[in-house]
């Protein structure tokens, strides 16, 4: 009789589990969830995956002897009310041989290609072709520098395919992870202590990465971009960054005091708006740097300086001062995301953000400055230029 409840039971238990098992399942579709380690598109990763693979199939192999032989004795030899008493067995030394050399042998088969994987990713890649990118992660973003290229870029990771990449990591502050998983694996990121991680991307393309160690209460939010290009869209982007340089940035200063002596005249009524002037061999820096037609431009600009957002951000991408506490900000204006990933980057989140950081990302370093709605929209003007 009990036993009859329970066959019953079983079926409806099916009905509730399976379903569940299904939307489980659904949620492992890579084209809704792109933050995936299980499909490669570098060198590097395709290691990884292969000893998993490997691993995997190894154990779904003894999965099914295991559990089939335990099904099988459960049914061929299970006991009736009426039996006599088994025949007991004390050891088999045959038996105890077999179990014992083989999963040795399973586990040798396995541990060969882990081990030499552990070698090829730790290797260092040398030579003319390897692009070397320093990453240092922030509380709660992420810095990217190219040493050779002497550029400095903030959240976005911009990559050329068929390129192998050298990653030399380290921490501004405590301990991260920084993890691509399309290209590598997770790789913990420390201060005064260098990491090293390369990768080749095979497929252009924008991939989400993210920090993968607890950092602090914002550890969430501290994600970023790879931006992997074709060899000649990425010569374009680094020959574009190489024209924000600290010409421009010096450029963007003296234009704000003349702008800010300028406002403070046109406060008193005696001259005419400013128009930002520049002159000799800064010509074409500041044309880069500045829309001048664009009143809200000029008055993000003389803000920039006032609010004291430029003490933590810097505006060039060349020989960016190191160990600022703000992510650069030399191309925020065409990055995909602010906020280290957090938010699309549209001019009304960027209002939300300069007027109200900690309400978007609580905790972050970056205090309220008391900045109002027309400001947020100079400042907005201001930032949304530089690209
Ligand atoms: Cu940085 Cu978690």
């Amino acid at each position: 009789m009990h036993l009859r409840i329970r066959a019953l039971r079983l079926p409806r238990r099916v009905a509730f589990v399976l379903p569940l098992l299904l939307l489980f399942a659904a949620g492992c579709s890579p084209e809704h969830y792109p933050q995936t380690g299980l499909r490669p598109l570098s060198d590097y990763a395709r290691i990884g995956d292969d000893i998993q693979n490997t691993t995997f199939y190894w154990a779904v192999g003894v999965f099914v002897l295991v559990e089939g032989a335990l099904l099988y004795a459960i049914f061929r030899f299970r006991g009736k009310p009426d039996d006599p008493e088994p025949r007991q067995i004390h050891g088999n030394t045959a038996i105890e041989i077999i179990w014992t050399v083989v999963p040795a042998l399973i586990l040798a088969a396995i541990a060969v290609p882990t081990v030499r994987g552990i070698f090829e990713t730790n290797a260092i890649p040398k030579g003319p072709e390897v692009l070397t990118v320093e990453v240092v992660g922030h509380q709660w973003w992420w810095e990217f520098r190219y040493p050779d290229l002497k550029l400095t870029t903030a959240n976005e990771l911009h990559i050329p395919v068929g390129q192998t990449v050298l990653v030399r990591m380290g921490s501004g502050d405590v301990i991260h992870s920084f993890w691509p998983p399309r290209f590598a694996g997770k790789r913990d990121v420390f201060p005064n202590r260098e990491t090293r991680m390369w990768f080749k991307a095979e497929k252009a393309g924008e991939y989400p990465g993210q920090c993968a160690e607890f950092c602090g209460i914002e550890h969430g939010r501290m994600a970023f971009r790879v931006m992997a290009q074709t060899p000649d869209e990425f010569q374009a982007w680094v020959a574009h960054m190489q024209t924000l340089g600290p010409k421009r940035a010096a450029a963007a200063a003296t234009d704000s005091v003349r702008t800010a002596s300028a406002g403070a005249a046109v406060q008193t009524g005696k001259t005419p708006a400013a128009k930002p002037q520049a002159g000799g061999q800064d010509t074409a820096a500041a044309a880069q740097a500045a829309p001048p037609s664009d009143p809200a431009y000029a008055a993000g600009e003389k803000l920039f300086m006032a609010k004291g957002c430029v003490g933590c951000h810097s505006l060039q991408a060349v020989d960016a001062p190191k160990g600022m506490i703000g992510p650069n900000l030399a191309n925020v204006g065409a990055r995909t995301t602010i906020g280290a990933g957090s938010f699309k980057n549209t001019d009304e989140t960027l209002a939300r953000w300069i007027q109200n950081p900690q309400l978007l990302k609580q905790g972050v370093l970056m205090p309220n400055l008391g900045v109002t709605p027309d400001e947020a929209k100079s400042l907005v003007a201001f930032l949304r230029a530089h690209k």
